[in-house]
């Protein structure tokens, strides 16, 4: 196995590739005017991934890292804070998607993944970092 894969931020990246991936579904439905079933399961597969990731990044992950490097816990205190509001503006993707208006729905998820791709990309940073940090600890011992 290659060292770096049993690394924080190799699992966390992974789940993001997955999100990604999930991100441009739900987004292809949308574009491609798919059957509002289609767009419904397409959406609901990102929500329910994005809902996990989001719930083990607050409850498991970020709590250790906090444990194993308090000097880290204002930045990931703030990604937590940030969680909500992406879980309040999905729901709000979810109403919109109810109210008939697919254009306004698309535009609000388009949004929402840049969003959350520049949230990825300081997570990533960050617990490269953490994981540089931890590995050092552990060879100076
Ligand atoms: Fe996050
Ligand atoms: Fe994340």
């Amino acid at each position: 196995m290659n060292p770096k894969d049993d690394s924080i931020e190799h699992a966390v990246a992974e789940q993001h590739r997955r999100l990604d991936a999930m991100f441009a579904e739900a987004l292809a439905a949308m574009r491609e005017s798919a059957a509002a079933d289609a767009i419904g399961e397409a959406f609901g597969r990102l929500r329910d991934a994005l809902e996990a990731h989001l719930a083990q990044e607050d409850r498991l992950y970020y709590p250790s890292l906090c444990a194993l490097r308090p000097v880290h816990r204002p930045v990931l205190d703030a990604l937590v804070a940030a969680h909500d509001g992406f879980r309040a503006r999905l729901g709000e993707i979810e109403a919109q998607m109810g109210r008939q208006d697919p254009g306004e729905a698309e535009r609000a998820l388009a949004a929402f993944c840049s969003a959350f791709a520049a949230h990825e990309a300081s997570e990533e940073k960050l617990l490269k970092r953490i994981d540089a940090e931890v590995a050092e600890a552990a060879s100076s011992r």
